[in-house]
């Protein structure tokens, strides 16, 4: 498969992932956390799912199109682990986690998620969900869309 045809696969398979979960959090009290902003597009889009709720974003940079900057107090800027535990120092809990982060090194990338995984369980209402485009640790996997190889985006219920 071609580095474009991946791609597209991962960016479709992104897109079904959080249209899948968004009807689930019905009933589900809590915010959204994006972790990950780049260039804003799947912020863009929780903004469409999810307009009654407050989302929370997190980058150590702030490089997005200029349409999706995220309201100042909602976007943390630094190093993930330090800004979920102020989240959850704060009270804040999530319904949803949309976790974004990767260079493309999958060794790396798969350390950094499994690192990373206490830190965004603390912040997970129960029943809430961890939608990932990389493997959590200690978190159980469910089947999220049929199309959606399980392992190119990961849908965990805490
Ligand atoms: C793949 S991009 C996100 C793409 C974005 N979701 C979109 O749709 O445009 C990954 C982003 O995560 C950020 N990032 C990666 N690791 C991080 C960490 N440990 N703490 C904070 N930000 C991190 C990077 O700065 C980068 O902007």
């Amino acid at each position: 498969m071609s580095r474009l045809d991946s791609f597209l696969r991962r960016m479709g398979a992104q897109r079904d992932s959080l249209n899948w979960v968004a009807p689930r959090l019905e009933g589900l009290e809590g915010d959204v956390i994006e972790m990950g902003l780049g260039n804003g597009r799947t912020y863009d889009h929780l903004r469409e799912l999810f307009p009654d709720r407050r989302i929370w974003v997190i980058d150590r940079a702030l490089n997005c199109h200029p349409s999706c900057v995220p309201p100042e107090e909602l976007f943390l800027q630094g190093e993930a682990e330090h800004m979920l535990d102020d989240l959850h120092a704060r009270g804040v809990r999530a319904a949803l986690i949309h976790y974004d982060f990767g260079s493309g090194t999958d060794m790396v990338d798969q350390a950094e998620s499994r690192r990373l995984s206490p830190h965004l369980a603390q912040v997970v209402v129960p029943g809430g969900y961890v939608v990932s485009g990389q493997p959590m640790a200690g978190m159980t996997q469910m089947k999220g869309p049929d199309h959606v190889d399980p392992a190119r985006y990961m849908i965990y219920q805490l």
